[in-house]
């Protein structure tokens, strides 16, 4: 069966979606040599370095990119660079999926995505004893106290710290009144559109439910919006034909987690050598579902190195990219711990 994308197919996409064939499979000038080999972890630019991933090599990328959302990694990047940024590598990615593989994103959507043109949501907290104290009064208090701290500009006029804070700094993280706007942004579509314009179908989405983000949510109390508490898993195709396999999972893992479309297991507590660590559960799961023993599995946003290891522990081969030094010592570390344990 031929797994190319023709002119015919191409032409039933969207035509936001077209591309042309030459752009999907353009010439490669990698010899032999220069191939990245499995079982390593690499450090740079993911757009750089996939182009040097054996064509055709993967059964499964799986990865959970920067969402957007301010970490330190996303430092100096604008929207539109994020957005560049996945792109590329989504489109990067056809090209070395085999084919009937598959390209799993692990996304969230942006839940306090910047929006200057947005009108303030100005909220009136009925059930709420409101201070009188305004942001013009305490900043005429700090232009006659300019050595007061925020403890003594609330004893002086007669309110909590809280209240200082609030009205100096905005009342609420998604967009308090003295703060620009902040509304949520969906990133699922852009997603897909970026995979179905580098070839891919989408094949299915899961919901990953995580531990509820109650300590960013001063917000909770002040609007009708939800707490952080779930991610999206996406899982793209790429045509060809997919082997399946029932006893890739045991009758009650299919019932519990093979067939269903949320998965609830909680997050990283202790994100104290890496920011933003996926738990193991979820690359473990994808892995057990879409992939065999001595497959290759790629995560070119590879942080801590979870997929790395749930890979090897997995008896799977995997590819390994992170842009950052620090981030592919300690996955360095943890893949050598993980094969030791094997041992
Ligand atoms: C959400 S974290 C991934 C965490 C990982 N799943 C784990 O469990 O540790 C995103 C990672 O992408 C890396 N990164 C950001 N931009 C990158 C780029 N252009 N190329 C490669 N890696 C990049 C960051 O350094 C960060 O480690």
């Amino acid at each position: 069966m031929s797994t190319r994308i023709t002119e015919h197919n191409l032409n039933r996409m969207p035509p936001a979606l077209r591309v042309s064939l030459e752009a999907l499979y353009e010439p490669r000038d990698v010899g032999e040599q220069d191939y990245l080999e499995v079982d390593h972890v690499y450090t740079g630019d993911a757009r750089a370095l996939l182009p040097k991933v054996r064509p055709n090599s993967l059964a499964l990328s799986v990865w959970s990119p920067p969402y957007f959302v301010g970490k330190d990694y996303e430092t100096g990047l604008s929207y539109a660079d994020w957005q560049a940024l996945l792109s590329e590598v989504i489109r990067l990615h056809f090209p070395l999926i085999k084919p009937g593989g598959f390209l799993v994103v692990n996304i969230a959507d942006i839940l306090c995505f910047r929006d200057d043109s947005m009108p303030r949501i100005q909220a009136e907290a009925v059930n709420r004893k409101r201070c009188p104290v305004t942001r013009e009064d305490i900043l005429a208090a700090k232009k006659k106290h300019p050595y007061f701290n925020r403890h003594r500009l609330a004893k002086l006029l007669n309110c909590s710290e809280q209240t200082i804070d609030r009205r100096l700094n905005g009342n609420n993280i998604r967009g308090g009144k003295y703060e620009f706007q902040t509304r949520v942004k969906v990133v699922g579509g852009m997603v897909e559109d970026w995979a179905l314009r580098a070839g891919f179908y989408t094949y299915d989405r899961r919901v990953w439910v995580k531990d509820a983000a109650w300590e960013n949510s001063r917000w909770a109390s002040l609007s009708y919006r939800a707490v952080d508490e779930f991610e999206y898993v996406y899982m793209f195709w790429k045509p060809g034909v997919t082997k399946f396999d029932r006893d890739r999972l045991s009758p009650e893992e299919w019932r519990e987690w093979g067939s269903r479309g949320v998965w609830t297991f909680p997050s990283v507590r202790i994100n104290d050598d890496h920011p933003a660590k996926f738990p193991k559960e979820l690359p473990r799961r994808v892995i057990r579902l879409l992939t065999d023993p001595g497959d290759v599995v790629l995560d070119c946003f590879l942080g801590s190195g979870t997929t790395a290891v749930a890979a090897i522990e997995l008896k799977r081969s995997f590819l390994g990219i992170d842009n950052n030094q620090t981030y592919t010592a300690l996955a360095k570390r943890n893949v050598r711990g993980a094969m030791r344990r094997l041992c």
